[in-house]
């Protein structure tokens, strides 16, 4: 089980292409040949990207404009692909989000949106997507979690929760896929530099102090690990080597001193 090859019917569509992660990933894909459909809200962002990769590439690219928080957005995809005779071979759920605080602190609707962008809308993709998937007996899928997957995450607490969500379900997903060659894999990714922790309200200098300077992986460099695991079906890709140990230890860690710690540095729990 690899990555599919690249065919004129067929496309990778990237969530959270107009920005960091997401964009480097649609980078990656069209390096390698793939024609890709970029979604995300920011039109003017996703056309620029249209542009560069289909001159560099020299691939077919589009760009749908789509708020994954709208059940209605998400159900008009499939059919604008298939208008335009393409199927998903790659499906990447990239896009998402985090709040930042106390939940006694919590504003109810962003709360909600961040569990529709980072656990629905992965649900529903992938719904809507995997079936075709089976049908035509090919395809790779990843799911972008994070490091905060693998233990509870006060002061993102939402957040933690749907990335844990995210990883239950890719493995789930992965094993029931395992017979139907299709490649399924979780990123994980440790402090990425995007524009991540800003739309949440943390500077770049409050996150900075927070995590240590090796645990920083740039996106490039994430996206890169991340294609090269879809190709190999990896399981679970974890960018940089700091950001593997920070993972085992979240995971294997007795849960109460794990939580002091986390709960004693968060910015966003400090006052
Ligand atoms: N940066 C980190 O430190 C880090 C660490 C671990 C995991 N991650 C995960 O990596 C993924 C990408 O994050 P990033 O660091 O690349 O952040 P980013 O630069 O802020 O990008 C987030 C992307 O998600 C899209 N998005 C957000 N809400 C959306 C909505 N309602 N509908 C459609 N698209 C939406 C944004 O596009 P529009 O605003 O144009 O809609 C943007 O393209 C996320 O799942 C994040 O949880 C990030």
């Amino acid at each position: 089980m690899a990555l599919p090859s690249p065919g004129p019917d067929s496309t990778c569509l990237v969530t959270g292409a107009s920005s960091g992660i997401g964009t480097e990933i649609a980078r990656q894909l069209a390096r390698r040949g793939h024609g890709v459909t970029l979604v995300a809200r920011r039109k003017k962002k996703l056309v620029e990207l249209a542009n560069e990769l289909s001159a560099s590439h020299r691939i077919r690219s589009e760009v749908i404009v789509c708020d994954l928080t709208d059940e209605d957005s998400r159900t008009a995809l499939a059919p604008a692909l298939e208008t335009k005779g393409l199927a998903v071979d790659v499906l990447v759920n990239n896009a998402g989000l985090t709040t930042m605080g106390p939940v006694a602190k919590g504003d109810r609707l962003k709360e909600l949106a961040m569990i529709r962008t980072d656990v629905e809308a992965v649900v529903d993709l992938c719904t809507i997507f995997v079936p075709g998937m089976v049908e035509r007996g090919r395809g790779a899928i990843l799911n972008t979690a994070s490091t905060a997957a693998f233990q509870p995450l006060p002061g993102q607490a939402g957040y933690g929760a749907s990335k844990a969500f995210v990883l239950s379900y890719t493995h789930a997903l992965r094993a029931e896929l395992k017979a139907k060659k299709i490649s399924v894999t979780a990123l994980c990714p440790g402090p990425v530099d995007t524009g991540f922790g800003e739309a949440a309200g943390i500077s770049d200098e409050e996150a900075a102090a927070a995590l240590p300077k090796i645990m920083w992986v740039s996106a490039s460099e994430v996206a890169r690990s991340a294609v090269d695991g879809m190709d190999r079906n990896k399981a679970v890709v974890i960018p940089g080597a700091a950001n593997k140990i920070g993972a085992a230890a979240g995971y294997l860690a007795p849960r109460s001193l794990i939580l002091g710690f986390m709960t004693s540095r968060h910015p966003a729990l400090q006052d």
